[in-house]
């Protein structure tokens, strides 16, 4: 038989995957070492469990004890699966700027959140680490995880993380890229590779903003952090659980670059991960090639986390252009009509009268209204012609609209992007019809694509 004990025993040994097509035009193929795999979806289950028996190791924690951690969310997930197999309660402290389902995913798992502000200063009590160490203090049978301290991390590391990622190369890698929160992952996997080959390149991927790499460079630069949103990396001071003796040299990725090179991986190779995963694998492509890199290396690049987390975030388009991460005018007349659900498209047929049309209308503040026959539009009526028509005292129930109709609108398909919609509707009427994908048509005018741009 082949069953395993615990979803513990599921933590590690994740398999190496070649990332041909997302390579694809490059000299050399992209390895990714798949950690999102983990059964918690992050790289973070193995510190998780990791740390824990490290603590009961050294009499830290004991049966029945409440664990308490500062987390982005992923350590956090990584110690409560470990907590519930053990029968540990958990507490977790989360700055805010995380997303929601990180969140939600935690208080699944039957921890307590707490959020704390994002914009407060390290030594801040509000800081997320500190209030995770206040609650561990003030409660009985506390214990204070700390990843950012706690030496476990990139231990396991070191252990499991690259002796796997080693083994599976037949020591054959030439690169390593990974980001660093911590530092454990690159610590460690760093450590080993460097011991067993020396000549192996080791590079942190850092989002701009992070206080990393500019420290990297001089070890003394004091730059203001700037906020970034990529989550999970980074950092704006060095931790104990961070180490720069194993690494050679630094790429900074922006959250834009890391955004679309996740997006890319997941469309390209059926991969779901997070923005962290991006920052890896914009910031080898960027690396290798400005360092020639050819069809002789073997880099890896670190997958840390699935992507179902960032759907609110990284995966939704609304979010991406509204941070800038996505052009305004790449979004699609279907996606626009998505959002206009609840509009209903009027429409006229050439035998009806005009009084009959206007029936349909009269609450309605419509400029043209697309007359179709048999499904298809055959022309439309425009506002200014029915005022006309008013004026001249005309009875509308006399008048068939074939009568009085204008040219039909432009007929334009659903996946055509704003961008492009709007030289159909910068000429007169003013408006276009959409043929959507299910059989329905749907207009958009002028003063939609004003509203979305
Ligand atoms: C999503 C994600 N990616 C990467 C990392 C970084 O790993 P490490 O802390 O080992 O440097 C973290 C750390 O919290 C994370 O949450």
């Amino acid at each position: 038989m082949n069953i395993l004990n615990s979803i513990l025993d599921c933590i590690g040994d994740t398999p190496m995957v070649r990332l041909s097509r997302f390579s694809d035009g490059l000299p050399f193929t992209l390895v990714g070492k798949l950690d999102q795999l983990n059964p918690g979806g992050s790289v973070k289950d193995r510190i998780g469990i990791a740390m824990i028996r490290d603590a009961e190791a050294k009499g830290l924690l004991q049966a029945g004890g409440t664990i308490t951690e500062g987390t982005a969310g992923n350590t956090g997930l990584g110690l409560a699966i470990a907590a519930n197999n053990l029968g540990y309660k958990c507490v977790f402290c989360l700055p805010d700027k995380m997303s929601k389902e990180k969140i939600d995913l935690l208080r699944a798992y039957g921890a307590k959140v707490i959020v704390t502000p994002t914009a407060v200063d390290k030594s801040s009590p509000l800081h997320y680490a500190n209030v995770a160490k206040r609650i561990a203090k003030e409660t009985p049978g506390g214990w204070f995880a700390g990843q950012f301290e706690n030496q476990s991390n990139p231990l396991v590391h070191y252990q499991s993380t690259a002796k796997e990622i080693w083994d599976q190369t037949d020591g054959k890698l030439t690169h390593f890229f990974a980001g660093a929160g911590t530092g454990g992952t690159i610590n460690g996997v760093g450590k080993f590779l460097k011991e067993h080959n020396p000549a192996i390149k080791v590079v942190l991927c850092d989002p701009d903003g992070s206080f990393y790499g500019p420290w990297f460079k001089d070890h003394k630069a004091q730059p203001a952090p700037r906020q970034y949103t990529v989550e999970g990396i980074g950092l704006d001071y060095i931790p104990g659980t961070m180490n720069f003796d194993h690494i050679d040299d630094v790429v900074t990725v922006s959250d834009r670059e890391a955004y679309l090179a996740a997006r890319k991986l997941v469309r390209l190779e059926g991969i779901f991960t997070g923005g962290s995963t991006g920052n890896n694998i914009a910031g080898a492509v960027k690396w290798l090639k400005a360092n020639g890199a050819g069809k002789d290396a073997l880099p890896v690049a670190f997958l840390c986390d699935v992507g179902d987390r960032y759907l609110s975030k990284m995966y939704s388009d609304d979010w991406m252009r509204e941070n800038g991460f996505l052009e305004r005018s790449d979004v699609t007349a279907g996606e626009i009509l998505l959002r206009q659900r609840s509009r209903k498209l009027v429409t006229a047929e050439p035998a009806q009268s005009l009084a009959e049309v206007m029936v349909q209308v009269k609450t309605l503040d419509l400029s043209q209204i697309p007359v179709l026959e048999n499904g298809e539009p055959v022309g439309a009526l425009y506002d200014g012609q029915l005022l006309k028509l008013l004026l001249e005292g005309r009875k509308l129930d006399q008048i068939k609209v074939r009568e009085v109709m204008g040219n039909p609108l432009p007929v334009v398909d659903e996946e055509i992007t704003v961008g492009e919609l709007l030289k159909s509707v910068e000429r007169e009427p003013g408006a276009a019809l959409i043929r959507r994908a299910s059989g329905e048509w749907g207009i958009l005018t002028k003063a939609d694509l004003v509203a979305v741009l």
